[in-house]
């Protein structure tokens, strides 16, 4: 592997705060350049305040820095998307355009595109929705979202560009919080059984959705991104299984390590994009490509999550507890 420079767009967000450490790790601090339209609260890495409608200035930071491959995470998601149709076109399609045309001037060998299940539709087989079937979405995050996958396959089409992408289940996980989505409940249904033994879901409790933990949907998209080029095969995006559950389903695993935990269910307006989408991934095209198989399933993903959510809110309380010694005492 010759050397590498990363840029990740839109690094501060849910998946962005985790997978700019492991890239860290992976490369190396001075070759990942970590970005965003917010700075981080607290980070030692490599930032640029970087606005990917800002043409100009990320052809700037990708040709200065030599960037050989670049990440783009940066999106307005599905919930905050029905509120703002229009940003959210021209972040999640415009953005990433202003991503391709950048990338395709300065040679970057290799780009990564989160899709969504958001690209399926009413219309979509609900259990084990195939990878080529219909795909009329609903919601104008889902509608970018298609857009953006069609325009990634163009451009390596056209131009060859070596663009990677996945059809990204809800993600949960215990290092960051979600921003807007639709999924966004089974992640803060965890700080709310741990702080109160109590949530109020936003889901009626029978809708499935697809999900996967935070460590398989990193590991997923590293799988990808070092696969052999020819392995390659869908260059839209392609289908992802993690687990599949309902509110009430998650709700009872929840109760096996929290027997006080209570949940009652008011659903509002994600309930209509929930509604569109499917229940389960057919993604046989990424585990006979790329070999993708998770590792986590209800069980072990709850199981995971309370471990360790419950120490980082454990050790938050002694952090606070500390702290406010030292003011009352003046230290
Ligand atoms: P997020 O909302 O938590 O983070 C998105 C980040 O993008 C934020 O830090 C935000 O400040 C930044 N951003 C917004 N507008 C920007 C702009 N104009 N320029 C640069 N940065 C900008 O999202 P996430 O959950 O981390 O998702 C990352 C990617 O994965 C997105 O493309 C999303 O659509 C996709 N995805 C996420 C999930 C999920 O469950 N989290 C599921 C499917 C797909
Ligand atoms: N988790 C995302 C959302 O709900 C799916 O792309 O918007």
């Amino acid at each position: 592997m010759g050397k590498e420079t990363i840029l990740l767009c839109g690094a501060n967000g849910q998946l962005g705060t985790v997978l700019s450490q492991v890239l860290v790790d992976k490369y190396g601090k001075e070759n990942v350049i970590i970005s965003d339209i917010r700075a981080p609260e607290d980070s030692n890495l490599r930032f640029e305040l970087l606005d990917i409608l800002n043409k100009s200035a990320l052809e700037e930071i990708i040709k200065k820095n030599s960037v050989t491959q670049v990440y783009n995470l940066a999106a307005i998601l599905s919930a905050s998307g029905e509120s703002k149709p229009m940003l959210s076109w021209e972040v999640n399609v415009k953005g990433y355009l202003n991503i391709l045309e950048a990338c395709r001037i300065n040679d970057v060998s290799k780009i990564f595109y989160p899709s969504s299940i958001a690209v399926f539709g009413s219309d979509a087989q609900k259990q084990f929705v195939p990878q080529h079937g219909p795909l009329n979405p609903e919601t104008v995050y889902g509608i970018g979202k298609l857009a953006g996958e069609q325009w990634s396959n163009y451009y390596h089409m056209k131009h060859g560009m070596d663009i990677r992408s996945i059809r990204y289940p809800g993600v949960i996980g215990y290092e960051s919080m979600p921003g807007g989505g639709t999924t966004d409940y089974a992640v803060e249904i965890f700080h709310e059984a741990i702080e109160k033994q109590h949530y109020s879901c936003f889901l009626k409790k029978d809708t499935q959705l697809p999900m996967i933990y935070m460590r398989d949907c990193i590991n997923a998209t590293l799988q990808i991104m070092d696969a052999p080029k020819e392995k390659i095969k869908v260059r839209t995006s392609y289908n992802l299984a993690g687990m599949s559950f309902s509110p009430e389903m998650i709700a009872a695993e929840i109760k096996k390590h929290i027997p006080a935990f209570k949940m009652e269910y008011n659903p509002d307006f994600r309930q209509q994009i929930a509604d569109s989408w499917v229940d389960s991934i057919d993604d046989h095209f990424a585990q006979q490509d790329w070999a993708w198989k998770p590792a986590f399933d209800l069980q072990a993903m709850v199981t995971d999550m309370i471990k360790n959510l419950s120490e980082i809110k454990m050790s938050d309380l002694k952090k606070n507890k500390v702290e406010t010694l030292k003011t009352e005492t003046n230290v």
